[in-house]
Formats: C-alpha cells, sequence, structure tokens
C-alpha cells in the first residue's frame, strides 16, 4: 500500500480524508479516539512541510444544505488545541477552490453538506481532487464508503496513497483476526441497522455466538412481539426470521423501556410479551444481560460493534455499561469498533482493558467480512497501472 510516509509532499497542498465524525453531545465532544487517531498523518505532513487540508464527514445531515449542528467547528477548536504551533482554519467554501497559504491548517466544512457527496457524484470528486497536489486516504472509519471524499477522488487526484491510520488499522485488523480463538462471540448492536444486517449473514457463519444489541435486537424482537416505538427496520424482518434459525443469536428476554428520548427518561423494567405502542426499547435488562456475561465468560475472543441500549440517556447505560465492565476485567482477546462503542467505553473509563480499538465501525465488520475495502482496491490499482505504464 501506498504509504505517505514514502511520498515527497514538501510545499505540496496535501489533502487528507480523515474520519472525525466523532460524537458531540452539548456543543462538546464526547470522545476523542478518532481526533487522536488522525493526528499522527497531520502531524507528519506538518512537519514534512505540506500545505495540509484535512476533510471530514459529521454525522449523517440532510445534502446540499448547512446544518450548525453537523458543522465540524468544534471538531476545528479541538484540533487547534491539540496542534498548536499551527493555525487551524475552518473553510466553509471550498469547492471551487480558496486561497492557501502555507503555515496554516485547513479543514474543510463537512463534506457531507455537499450535493453529490453521498452518491460519490464525479463532478464533485474531480472538484476536490482540483484542490490537492496528493491525496491521502486515512479514514479507515469511512473506507467501506464509496463517496466522493473516500472513493471518487482519488480516480482524479494526481497522487493517492493511504496514511498512517489506515494502514496500521488494516495491519492490525489482518493480524489479530486471521485465527481467531474459539469460542468467538460477536456483539452487534447499534442504530445502523442496514449497514449491519447486511453483514450478519456473515458473522453468523464466522462466529459461535451473536449478541444482537439497540436497533438489531429489536429486529429480531419485533418477529413475535410489538415494539411500541422502537427503531426498527421493517425490511429486514424476513431476514432475522432467517438469521434466528442458525441458534447462534440471542433474543433479549427483558428490556427497559421509556417514552421519550430525553435525557432524564424514566426507565421501566418490561418483559418483551408486554411491550405497549407508545413505548421504545432503549436497554436490555438484567436476566439478558446475566445470560450475555454467561456467554461473554465463555468466549476466547469478543468481537463488540454497537452499543445495547442507548446509553448516551443517563437511565439507559446500564447494559451497555455492564458489558464493557465485564470484557474489560477477562482475560478473553477483545477487539471493538466503531464510533459509538467507543464513546461508550471511553464514558466508562474502560478503554485501556481492550485489547485493541479499531476507529472502524461499518469499516471493521466489512473488513471481518474478508472483502477488500473499495478505496483500498482502487488505490492499488492505479499504483499497479501507473507502474506498467
Ligand atoms: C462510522 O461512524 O462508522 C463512520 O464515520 C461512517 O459513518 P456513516 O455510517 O455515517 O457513513
Amino acid at each position: 500500500m501506498l504509504n505517505i510516509k514514502n511520498i515527497n509532499i514538501k510545499n505540496k497542498k496535501v489533502l487528507i480524508r480523515t474520519d472525525l465524525n466523532v460524537p458531540i453531545f452539548n456543543k462538546k465532544i464526547v470522545s476523542d479516539v478518532r481526533i487522536l487517531a488522525a493526528l499522527p498523518t497531520i502531524k507528519l505532513a506538518i512537519k514534512k512541510n505540506a500545505i495540509v487540508i484535512i476533510m471530514s464527514h459529521l454525522g449523517r445531515p440532510k445534502e446540499n444544505s448547512y446544518d450548525n449542528k453537523y458543522s465540524l467547528k468544534y471538531v476545528s477548536n479541538y484540533l487547534q488545541n491539540k496542534i498548536k504551533n499551527i493555525k487551524v482554519l475552518l473553510i466553509k467554501k471550498y469547492i471551487n477552490g480558496f486561497n492557501f497559504k502555507s503555515g496554516n491548517l485547513y479543514i474543510l466544512e463537512n463534506v457531507r453538506f455537499n450535493k453529490g457527496e453521498k452518491k460519490n457524484s464525479l463532478l464533485l470528486s474531480k472538484k476536490y481532487a482540483s484542490l490537492c497536489d496528493i491525496f491521502v486516504m486515512d479514514a479507515f472509519g469511512s473506507s467501506h464508503r464509496k463517496q466522493s471524499s473516500t472513493y471518487g477522488i482519488s480516480l482524479f487526484a494526481k497522487i493517492s496513497c493511504f496514511g498512517l491510520l489506515l494502514i496500521s488499522e488494516i495491519n492490525t485488523l489482518k493480524n489479530y483476526l486471521n485465527k481467531p480463538k474459539r469460542p468467538m462471540t460477536v456483539i452487534l448492536g447499534g442504530s445502523k441497522i442496514s449497514t449491519k444486517f447486511n453483514i450478519l449473514e456473515y458473522l453468523i457463519k464466522i462466529s459461535d455466538n451473536i449478541i444482537v444489541g439497540g436497533g438489531i435486537a429489536n429486529n429480531f424482537i419485533a418477529i413475535n412481539n410489538n415494539i411500541g416505538k422502537s427503531l426498527y427496520e421493517k425490511e429486514y424482518i424476513e431476514k432475522s426470521k432467517k438469521f434466528l434459525k442458525s441458534n447462534k443469536i440471542l433474543i433479549p428476554e427483558d428490556v427497559y423501556i421509556g417514552k421519550s428520548l430525553l435525557f432524564n427518561e424514566k426507565s421501566t423494567k418490561k418483559k418483551i410479551k408486554k411491550i405497549y405502542d407508545n413505548e421504545i426499547i432503549l436497554d436490555f435488562g438484567i436476566k439478558t444481560i446475566i445470560n450475555i456475561i454467561k456467554i461473554l465468560i465463555s468466549s476466547n475472543t469478543i468481537l463488540w460493534n454497537g452499543p445495547i441500549g442507548m446509553f448516551e440517556l443517563f437511565n439507559f447505560r446500564k447494559g451497555t455499561r455492564i458489558i464493557s465492565k465485564t470484557i474489560s476485567i477477562l482475560k478473553s482477546f477483545s477487539i471493538i469498533g466503531g464510533g459509538d462503542t467507543i464513546s461508550a467505553i471511553d464514558m466508562f473509563d474502560d478503554k485501556k482493558n481492550f485489547s485493541y480499538i479499531s476507529t472502524g465501525g461499518g469499516a471493521f465488520l466489512k473488513f471481518l467480512e474478508g472483502k477488500e475495502l473499495p478505496i483500498v482496491r482502487l488505490i492499488n490499482n492505479i499504483e499497479i497501472i501507473l507502474k506498467k505504464i
């Protein structure tokens, strides 16, 4: 993989695609793991006297409009505190170019405000590419997305290469996942149902147990129960029925529900058969958590992606917290991945007790699937062709 370390970037405009998609609550960054992970490549480029421009997405805003809630301004301020010797400037209008000056670090406003980003518009990709001499893909967390800033740009950039984080993630995960010790348990939670459901079939094949949480679990509960206003996606119910036949998936028997998503929403214990139309499943109940602990204790490898409950709300973090604490005291090999999961273990102060923390959520799962990440294939192929010419 073409490494930024091996390229002459002095005085060149270097555009680094990072994944600075960090959780922000009340204008504060809740977990800085992804920002810290992006720093080595940024600092290397600064040290090598490049003109450094970074870009990232944040959340899932509506395309073609600006939304303050999803602005990278808090990330930009945070970066300024971490990199003291250079001025960090957030650039809002950049698609048709902007004035560069060496000695500044430029951060382009959320790429997902731009029309065409998510659909990998070639026009937008070309415009991104024209902002730089060298494109550096370092957003491991977004490397499963075929979007203009993560994929299309490479088709037009004069030179494309990989950053330190992306290379390190790929090498480390390859190494760790080569021959996992059995039994292997996968915990799959969170709210990104479609991204994760598509990979569940493969995870069932490679693992001994699957613990589903969050929106994924709701899809399984919904097969035979009313789940009120809980998050789920109807189109995956048939798949859920099919996956259940594997007998590897643990379905919760009790949960905590709330009636709103307010921070201090009261939690009420419920059996899954007793959920009413106005209720929302927001965490697992004690019986279910005990069953999960038993599985975790008997596992030698644990892969965790996506929180169990809505841990952001004060009364619904028990399930995620107990699981985090359990894994952190076990001797089993543990890998966790994904922005929300990292944010949860950060909140419970368990970060140092996991064997490996990946900045990728969906990307980590895609990697698990054994498929080459689209941008990795593209940049490697461009390299091979250029060498042949
Ligand atoms: C993530 O949080 O997994 C990445 O930043 C990708 O975000 P996305 O699922 O919104 O593309």
